[in-house]
């Protein structure tokens, strides 16, 4: 028997647990390293990578969109363009930043699409640490695939397989693992997120990608190998 498909309500009380529950914390800790991200060399990649077959006219889209920096970004450097981000976390929308009138921000929950987006219409699309978060990504990809015209160019950046070790002595780097003073919940809590930042390795990634028909463009590791970035094109 199928499941019943999941609720908006129920992604977003998913991803808040995901975010450490606090949504206003979350909300800080993902959008204060906005700037570092995205520098010079992040934007010549962009150029290079994925701007390459983009037209006046054509819309641009974040998935994930967190509270619209990168939508804000790109709709102030394509001013051609529509620009669309698709954000369902209510602590992420609550305060959106101000947006040029040729960007929006829309409410859907990525997990299965139902943003109306004429088909063969985007150029670029962006998913930065989106994947992860997703309970599968292959309603998602589906719907890119669709949106996306041919030439048009998808970017995954996201945070891929590591070991144990890594992860942990990122947390605590003192081996506080092994202390007292750590609690159960705490321990739970780091296991958990362990698991869910270790979903794919970039082959994974890579491999769903291919296997729907998208053409590689480009993989590559940042931060040591804890991230990977990959740009596929539609043919
Ligand atoms: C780690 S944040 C990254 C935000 C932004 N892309 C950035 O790079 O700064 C991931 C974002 O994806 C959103 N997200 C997670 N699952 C989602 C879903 N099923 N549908 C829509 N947005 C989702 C989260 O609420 C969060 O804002």
């Amino acid at each position: 028997m199928n499941k019943p498909l999941q609720s908006l309500e129920a992604t977003q009380a998913s991803i808040l647990k995901h975010h450490g529950g606090d949504g206003s914390v979350a909300r800080q800790r993902i959008t204060e390293h906005y700037e570092r991200r995205h520098d010079a060399d992040f934007w010549m990649f962009w150029n290079d990578k994925v701007a390459v077959n983009h037209q006046s006219g054509d819309i641009i889209m974040d998935l994930g969109a967190g509270i619209g920096q990168f939508v804000q970004d790109c709709a102030l450097r394509y001013a051609d363009a529509h620009v669309i981000g698709i954000e369902v976390a209510p602590y992420m929308l609550h305060q959106p930043l101000a947006l040029p009138s040729n960007a929006q921000i829309v409410i859907d929950d990525l997990n299965a699409p139902q943003a109306d987006i004429p088909p063969n219409s985007v150029s670029m699309v962006m998913a930065n640490m989106l994947v992860h978060e997703l309970t599968q990504p292959m309603k998602m990809f589906q719907a890119v695939r669709r949106w996306l015209k041919v030439g048009g160019r998808f970017c995954v950046i996201d945070v891929v397989r590591q070991p144990l070790q890594d992860y942990l002595q990122r947390r605590y780097p003192n081996t506080e693992m092994w202390q007292d003073s750590t609690s159960r919940s705490e321990l739970e809590d780091a296991f958990e997120h362990f698991l869910e930042h270790n979903r794919y390795h970039p082959e994974d990634i890579v491999f769903m990608l291919e296997s729907g028909g998208f053409q590689l463009i480009s993989r590559e590791p940042l931060r040591n190998g804890g991230q990977t970035r990959i740009v596929v094109e539609k043919v």
